[in-house]
């Protein structure tokens, strides 16, 4: 069967809408048809200021937050990141085929050392996406199902793979971004030009799926739209009417076109709270659930540990043939 892959950073309390749509949902549905693997880099969590006690907790919240959107255990293999040691030994040697020049094009390294500060920015922060290469190349995987704000990292890692199959022999599938346009960035509601990101300034234009239903569908409500009162898709120039719709059509499964036409004759204000009900129809049970899967954190963490040692059999296969394929002695 053909292999997926994909990460998230445990590094909030709760996903947020762009999380989900952009990525997770899409998750779920390749679980159906792939070989699944999804997994939460907590290496990757430490690269910017953490709470040893509270990324555990979150690396359990994150898990059970898949498993209440509807990830599955018996089809995916779950674990974290730091379970699979062969991912930070892949690390090393990727490390030392990366040019210093290509990591520092990354323009998520230079958003986020800007923003974190020159001094402040580890060397973590920079080596990151060389890291997110192994978690890739590790599994030999067909597809990545990422938001668009990854397409950058999926490039370094194909580059990294064909680089080292071309110097080494075969070793490496090259794997494909799976990027689905429509969904793969989801705007802040404030600022509909920038995507929605936790760590934006504000965090009125962010809908975590875990936040207080009311609270969000009344940041749908307020969602910044623009002067004239035509509903249509536009998304240079109606941004924030072009994402209210993008948002209402990944939750119901509807298409835009459809959607729009449904609001012949309506107005900004219907579309608000029409999407803010329906934002509400879907994060309303989520919360409880995954409460009730946090209240048995050994059934996480043996979800976890069984996911772990499932993929440090295909992770180790890699590594022990890039280990004979560099020259490294055998163990
Ligand atoms: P992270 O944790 O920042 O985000 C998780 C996923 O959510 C997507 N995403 C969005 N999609 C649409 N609209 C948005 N506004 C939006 N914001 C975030 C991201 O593109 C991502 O798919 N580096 C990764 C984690 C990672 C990883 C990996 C992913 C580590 N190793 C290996 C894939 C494969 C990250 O920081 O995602």
């Amino acid at each position: 069967r053909r292999r997926v892959l994909s990460g998230i950073q445990p590094t909030s309390d709760s996903f947020h809408l762009g999380n989900y749509l952009g990525a997770v949902k899409q998750w779920v549905e390749l679980q159906e048809d792939f070989d699944a693997y999804y997994f939460i880099p907590d290496m990757h969590a430490i690269t910017v200021p953490f709470e040893p006690k509270q990324l555990r907790e979150r690396t359990r919240r994150s898990v059970a937050q898949l498993l209440a959107v509807g990830v599955d255990p018996q089809k995916a293999t779950i674990y974290a990141q730091s379970q699979v040691p062969e991912i930070s030994q892949l690390n090393w040697v990727l490390t030392c085929i990366t040019g210093f020049g290509e990591a520092s094009r990354m323009t998520q390294f230079k958003d986020k050392s800007a923003k974190a500060g020159q001094d402040a920015a580890g060397v973590g922060l920079f080596t990151y996406p060389i890291l997110m290469a192994a978690d890739i190349l590790a599994f030999q995987v067909d597809a990545v199902p990422v938001g668009e704000d990854q397409r950058q990292h999926l490039e370094l890692t194909r580059d990294l793979a064909q680089r080292f199959n071309k110097r080494f022999g075969a070793s490496f599938t090259v794997p494909m971004p799976h990027i689905v346009e429509e969904f793969a960035k989801i705007y802040d509601l404030q600022n509909p030009t920038a995507k929605m990101s936790k760590s934006a300034d504000s965090d009125a234009g962010l809908v975590n799926l875990l936040d207080d239903p009311k609270r969000s569908a009344k940041k749908i409500r307020s969602a910044v739209t623009d002067n004239d009162r035509v509903i249509a898709f536009d998304r240079e120039n109606k941004p924030g009417v072009s994402n209210l719709l993008t948002i209402q059509s990944a939750l119901t499964g509807r298409g835009v076109d459809e959607i729009v036409a449904s609001y012949d004759g309506k107005g900004y204000g219907d579309l608000k709270v029409d999407t803010a009900e329906i934002l509400t129809d879907f994060v309303t049970p989520l919360r409880g659930k995954v409460e009730e899967i946090l209240a048995d954190p050994t059934y996480l963490d043996t979800i976890m540990s069984d996911g772990a040692a499932r993929a440090r059999e295909i992770a180790s296969a890699t590594l022990a043939d890039v280990y004979d394929k560099v020259g490294f002695v055998a163990p």
